[in-house]
């Protein structure tokens, strides 16, 4: 029986929210405001891969989850993208980021992968989320974000570790070749890493914060000294590595319950 729940949020952000919503920092804030402008063409993408594959999954449980996956990812493209009109109030501008992020994503990865490259790479993808949605939870990550921010992110989480194990099946069920899930998961890692940055980059531009050390300062606070992302994504996902690795086998689907039922 397939455990995933497709709900309907319905974020609402108010203009009041604080430009640096995250501890008032500047870097935090921008490294999340950065996720939220790629989440919603990456899920596109994601979703429109699992479902042109739905039908040749033969296991009828996977084949629920599948379809459960596809209406929560689309679920949290809806929801992110909504803060994009803050984002525009607030005065930044990323049509030039969006615009690359489209074509790579849509041009290239979507008509030029192989169906098993498109399905290692979201594998990969997700088991970047579970890890940061992970984190998210465990560590109360956004305990001192603007409150509405911390909810879509939790909700976000939670439901990332809730279908954890979906894409992995999914890709498992067309080839179980260890070789283009790892190269798979190269090209995820790469991709997000890079579009983060560009984005990051994109919106401390506008503010004119790139020379700014106190910024370069929360920069390792966030990743190396204080809330250790860097390091912690980093042992985390080496269990990626594997030969008989599988998304369930690392215990969170507990962490999920306060904040979904
Ligand atoms: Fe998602
Ligand atoms: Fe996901």
């Amino acid at each position: 029986m397939c455990q995933i729940t497709v709900r309907h949020a319905n974020f609402n952000f108010p203009e009041q929210i604080d430009r640096y919503w995250y501890s008032n920092s500047p870097f935090k804030t921008h490294f999340f405001n950065s996720i939220t402008l790629l989440f919603p063409d990456g899920e596109q993408f994601m979703l429109r891969t699992i479902k042109r594959q739905i039908k040749q999954i033969e296991n009828v449980q996977l084949k629920q989850e599948a379809s459960a996956f596809i209406g929560q990812e689309a679920q949290h493209a809806v929801q992110h993208e909504k803060f994009w009109h803050n984002l525009w109030q607030q005065g930044y501008k990323f049509d030039t980021y969006l615009r690359f992020l489209r074509f790579i994503l849509f041009n290239v990865c979507e008509h030029h992968l192989s169906i098993k490259f498109k399905l290692a790479m979201i594998a990969g993808v997700e088991h970047f989320t579970n890890v940061i949605a992970e984190l998210t939870l465990k560590e109360e990550l956004f305990a001192e974000a603007e409150p509405i921010m911390k909810e879509l992110f939790e909700w976000h989480a939670a439901e990332e570790i809730e279908h954890k194990t979906v894409a992995y099946d999914v890709f498992q069920s067309i080839t179980k070749n260890y070789l283009i899930r790892l190269l798979g998961m190269i090209i995820a890692y790469t991709f997000i890493l890079s579009f983060v940055s560009l984005g990051l980059v994109t919106m401390l531009y506008h503010d004119k914060k790139l020379l700014d050390v106190k910024v370069w300062q929360e920069m390792l606070q966030l990743f190396f000294t204080k809330e250790k992302i860097f390091l912690k994504v980093f042992s985390h996902s080496i269990e990626y590595l594997k030969i008989n690795f599988h998304p369930s086998q690392r215990d969170n689907l507990f962490l999920i319950k306060r904040v979904i039922s």
